[in-house]
This record gives structure tokens, C-alpha cells and sequence, in this order.
């Protein structure tokens, strides 16, 4: 099968497209005839190892110390059931699902387990849209319910909501019942006002930490905010939350969790969740949420959807074409 591989760590030209084997199935996982995939930030990072900051040894240990351990690109799916394990229920061929498994989505076909991140794709998506779903939906979820614990009628600040996470983080806190303040650049105003932000700070112009609306909690998706500025507009209980962190913020995390008042929290997020997604697949389903595509790439035009991921401007996901529905 064709896959797109990277075997070390370096800038997008790294990244081939060859022969590879298929993957071999084990009696609990589905294999899925992949139509379309994407480019995520996190796949970027993964390719080129930078921005792992203080951890970039257990990050290095994980993914491979010299070279990548896995060579498949990718990490959002979505496609066809082409074979199922011997002990596969969920899933029968021909079913179409989308999910996400770090690591071998830029392929013709992927194997994973049925119990992980996989469910029959949302009803009324591309395939494109729905592999555009799962690393922002998934994240932004985990980090507005288990870091920001968000509640109806808070007020919330999302700090890059226009990229991935961002994206789907200004729908969900909206579902949530969240007030939501949305800071991104004036290109990108119109795009967030139609994910149902409340109200919009072009960070060219202003800046929010100045502003007289005093947030329950700020969920920075892209970094580029600190504590010491940002408490300022945090209610006396407010939470910032960190998803790309420095030791500075791990330290704050620490401090401000032995104390009561404004907390730090570093938000990581598994994407592992089989339930997650079918929340997710839910709430498009019922028009509650909807992807956001900035640009859609061939296969063999990897090399260059990862240059354009690597600019860290897109809007939303970037969807990688891979083959025909059957
Ligand atoms: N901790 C975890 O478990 C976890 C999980 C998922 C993601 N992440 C991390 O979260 C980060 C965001 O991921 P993503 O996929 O959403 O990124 P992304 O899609 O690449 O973000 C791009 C967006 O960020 C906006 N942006 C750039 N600089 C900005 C700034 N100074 N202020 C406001 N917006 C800005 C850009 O808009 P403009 O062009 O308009 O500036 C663009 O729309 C990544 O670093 C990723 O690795 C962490």
C-alpha cells in the first residue's frame, strides 16, 4: 500500500510516499480502507521534534530516541471497514468510520482497535471534513470539561480559536452554555463570530489582559499568553489553562494547586476516547458542531500540506485526500 513515511526527525522534506506493507490485523482490531486523513499540528511536531520543550526526552522515548519508531505519518482517519478481527462486533465491512490512532492515518489502509477512538462516521460529512474531526474535537473537549470544568454561563476566553482546537472549542463551550470571548486575528473574526462567539479580540489591536471582562477561565490553545498578565481578569477561583506549556507554567500548575484562588492547569488530552467521539459525532449529527476545513492535499502532495501546517496560520484542519470511497 502507499503510505506517507518519515524515517528521522526534520523538516517537511523528510516525508515520502513508498510502498509500504499492510498492516497485519490482530483479532481485535478493524481494518479501514483509509479515504481521506490530514495533517494535524501535532503531526508536525512529531515530524520535526520541536516545540516538546521539557519534554522532549519521554517524547523521545515514546516515538523513538534516534529515529521515528513508526514511520507512518498521520493521525486522523476517516474511510471504510475493508476487514475485521475475529473478535471484531462493533464494526462490519463496508461500514464507514472516522477516528483518530497516533501514527499510520496517512496511509492507504490502518489498522486499529475497535475499543479505541473509532465510530461510524457522522451522518451528512465528506470524508475530508469528517478526518478534519477528531484531534480538535477530542482535545477541546477534554481540556473545556476536565481542565476547565466549564459550567453554563461562564464566562470563557479561548486564546487561538481559530486553529483545530480552537475551532471546535468555541462551538463546545457555546454548547456548554458558555459565554464566549474568542481572540484571534481579524481575518479570522468572521469565521469565529459563525462558530457562535460572543464577542471577538483581534490580538493585533487589543489586548484582552487590558479589557474590563473578567473571565471564570482562558483556555490558550496556541501559547503566547502568561499567568502574571492574565490574572488580572480572572474571577478569584478562575482557571488558565495551558495546552502547549513551559516549565514557567508546569511550575505555576504546581503552585497555584496548593493554594486556594486562581489556578494554572496543564491540559493534556489522551484523544483515546471511544465515548468522546461518539459525543462528538453526536452533536454534528444534530448540527450543534461542524468541522472547519482550511485546505484539502492529495497523498503525494504531503511534503507541501505540511509546509502550510508548519506556517502554524491555518484555519481549522488541514484534510489529506487519499482514495475514492469504493
Ligand atoms: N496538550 C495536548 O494534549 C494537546 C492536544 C492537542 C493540541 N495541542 C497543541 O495545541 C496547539 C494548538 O493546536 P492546533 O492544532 O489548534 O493549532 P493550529 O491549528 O496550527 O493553530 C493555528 C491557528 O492559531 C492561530 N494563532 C497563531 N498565533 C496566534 C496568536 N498569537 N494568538 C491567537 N491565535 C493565534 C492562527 O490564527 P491567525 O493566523 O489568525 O493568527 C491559526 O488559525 C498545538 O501546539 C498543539 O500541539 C496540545
Amino acid at each position: 500500500m502507499l503510505a506517507a513515511t518519515y524515517r528521522r526527525y526534520g523538516p517537511p522534506d523528510v516525508l515520502k510516499i513508498e510502498e509500504v506493507a499492510r498492516p497485519t490485523l490482530k483479532a481485535d482490531e478493524v481494518l479501514v480502507r483509509v479515504c481521506a486523513s490530514s495533517v494535524t499540528s501535532g503531526d508536525v511536531r512529531m515530524r520535526a521534534f520541536t516545540g516538546a520543550g521539557i519534554f522532549w526526552l519521554p517524547m523521545r522515548l515514546l516515538f523513538g530516541v534516534l529515529r521515528p519508531r513508526s514511520p507512518v505519518a498521520g493521525m486522523e482517519f476517516a474511510g471504510t471497514i475493508a476487514e475485521v478481527g475475529r473478535s471484531v462486533t462493533a464494526f462490519r465491512v463496508g461500514d464507514a468510520v472516522f477516528g483518530m490512532r497516533i501514527g499510520g492515518a496517512n496511509a492507504e489502509l490502518l489498522a486499529a482497535r475497535e475499543s479505541v477512538a473509532i465510530a461510524a462516521k457522522p451522518d451528512g460529512l465528506t470524508f475530508e471534513q469528517a478526518a478534519v474531526v477528531p484531534f480538535g474535537a477530542l482535545s477541546a473537549l477534554e481540556f473545556l470539561r476536565d481542565s476547565v470544568r466549564i459550567k453554563p454561563g461562564q464566562k470563557i476566553l479561548i486564546h487561538g480559536a481559530s486553529g483545530a482546537v480552537g475551532v471546535f472549542a468555541v462551538q463546545l463551550a457555546k454548547h456548554f452554555g458558555a459565554h464566549v470571548t474568542s481572540v484571534c486575528s481579524a481575518a479570522n473574526a468572521e469565521l469565529v463570530t459563525s462558530l457562535g462567539a460572543d464577542q471577538v479580540i483581534d490580538y493585533s489591536k487589543n489586548d484582552f489582559t487590558q479589557g474590563p471582562i473578567v473571565y471564570d477561565a482562558i483556555l490558550d490553545t496556541v501559547g503566547g499568553t502568561s499567568f502574571s498578565r492574565a490574572k488580572r481578569v480572572l474571577t478569584p477561583y478562575g482557571r488558565h489553562v495551558f495546552v502547549v506549556q513551559t516549565l514557567t507554567q508546569l511550575l505555576q500548575a504546581l503552585w497555584t494547586s496548593m493554594r486556594r484562588g486562581k489556578r494554572v492547569i496543564v491540559g493534556f488530552s489522551g484523544g483515546e476516547s471511544k465515548d468522546d467521539l461518539l459525543l462528538i459525532k453526536g452533536l454534528i449529527e444534530t448540527g450543534r458542531i461542524r468541522p472547519v476545513i482550511d485546505r484539502t492535499y492529495k497523498l503525494r502532495e504531503i511534503v507541501d500540506a505540511h509546509r502550510f501546517v508548519d506556517t502554524g496560520r491555518k484555519r481549522g484542519g488541514v484534510a489529506v485526500s487519499i482514495s475514492d470511497a469504493p
